[in-house]
């Protein structure tokens, strides 16, 4: 983070706020400088290279799209994540005999959920005034911290994320999640950036969310009718279902090691395979409004600790 004195911690401008609500996503160039670049990233590569695969369940990290990998998102070891510094593999990190077939800190797709608590270099960045007056410029009135993580997105087997909205996965009623996300190295389309469908929070509400089933695991559950945040913007409230995301809808963000980027939470957004040899590290952790409605069915839960107050 600059200076103290940066204009930054005197929250978003007039345009800032404008484009956010018309676009549904804002990028901030340049909030990260670069020794705070190198000391994040240097504590990411602890943190990989400090864990340990002997008793590691060898979670892997699926957002949905199908597959042996899906059930492993309910599994323990990802459900009590939330208050816990854990470490979750690509799916692709193996061979068909289950083997890595690289090191395993080469493997990994994402270190999560509590690093804002639990590791002191993310926990200043985060828990900071700056990140207090964009909350404030963004009408929150309790914010509320949860879900940090890293995630590597590695070279080569960096895995796809399909089209979604974080309020699915992190639900309010009204929703509220807003996503704050560090491009900690180059992220875009060479190496699996984020696309944005722009826009789409204006016409799209929350139609389901990532729930704990009653039976074990995780699942998706529908939201009847959809629903959308109480800020004041000016929802057009779809009445037909455009459930597909199409392609064509989506144009990709350069975003330069530094930057943030402030993610509406039904904002349709995904991310490409990684197919280059160039990993993609970011920092990413959500806002909720925690005078709204967040209860236990929701996949992710406080544990021990409450979620963080900004203030
Ligand atoms: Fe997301």
């Amino acid at each position: 983070m600059k200076g103290h004195s940066s204009p930054l911690h005197s929250g978003l401008n007039s345009s800032q706020i404008e484009t956010f609500q018309k676009d549904g996503f804002l990028i901030i160039p340049s909030v990260l400088s670069p020794s705070t670049i190198s000391s994040l990233l240097c504590e990411t590569h602890s943190l990989l290279d400090e864990f340990s695969i002997e008793d590691h369940p060898m979670t892997r990290f699926s957002t949905g799209e199908g597959g042996e990998a899906t059930e492993h998102v309910g599994d323990d070891y990802f459900l009590n994540s939330g208050d816990k510094i854990r470490f979750f593999f690509e799916e692709d990190a193996f061979d068909s005999s289950g083997a890595l077939t690289r090191p395993k800190e080469q493997s990994i797709n994402k270190i999560g959920h509590s690093i804002h608590t639990l590791s002191p270099a993310f926990r200043s960045l985060t828990l900071s005034p700056y990140h207090a007056a964009l909350t404030t410029s963004l009408g929150f009135r309790n914010p509320l911290v949860l879900q940090s993580m890293v995630i590597c997105k590695q070279p080569h087997i960096g895995g796809r994320v399909p089209p979604h909205q974080d309020s699915t996965f992190l639900y309010t009623d009204p929703p509220s999640a807003v996503g704050f996300w560090y491009a900690l190295e180059d992220a875009g389309g060479a190496n699996g950036g984020l696309s944005f469908w722009k826009g789409s929070h204006l016409r799209r509400g929350i139609r389901k969310r990532f729930v704990r089933k009653e039976v074990g695991g995780t699942g998706f559950e529908d939201v009847q009718p959809s629903t959308w945040p109480d800020d004041g913007l000016k929802y057009e409230k779809e009445v037909t279902d455009d459930a597909e995301s199409p392609e064509g809808q989506y144009g990709l963000a350069e975003v330069k090691a530094g930057s943030l980027v402030l993610i509406h939470g039904n904002t349709m957004h995904k991310s490409e395979r990684n197919t280059s040899g160039h990993s993609r590290f970011i920092y990413t952790f959500h806002v909720i409004e925690g005078a709204h409605l967040y209860d236990e069915k929701n996949w992710l839960q406080p544990g021990e600790v409450s979620f963080s107050r900004l203030t």
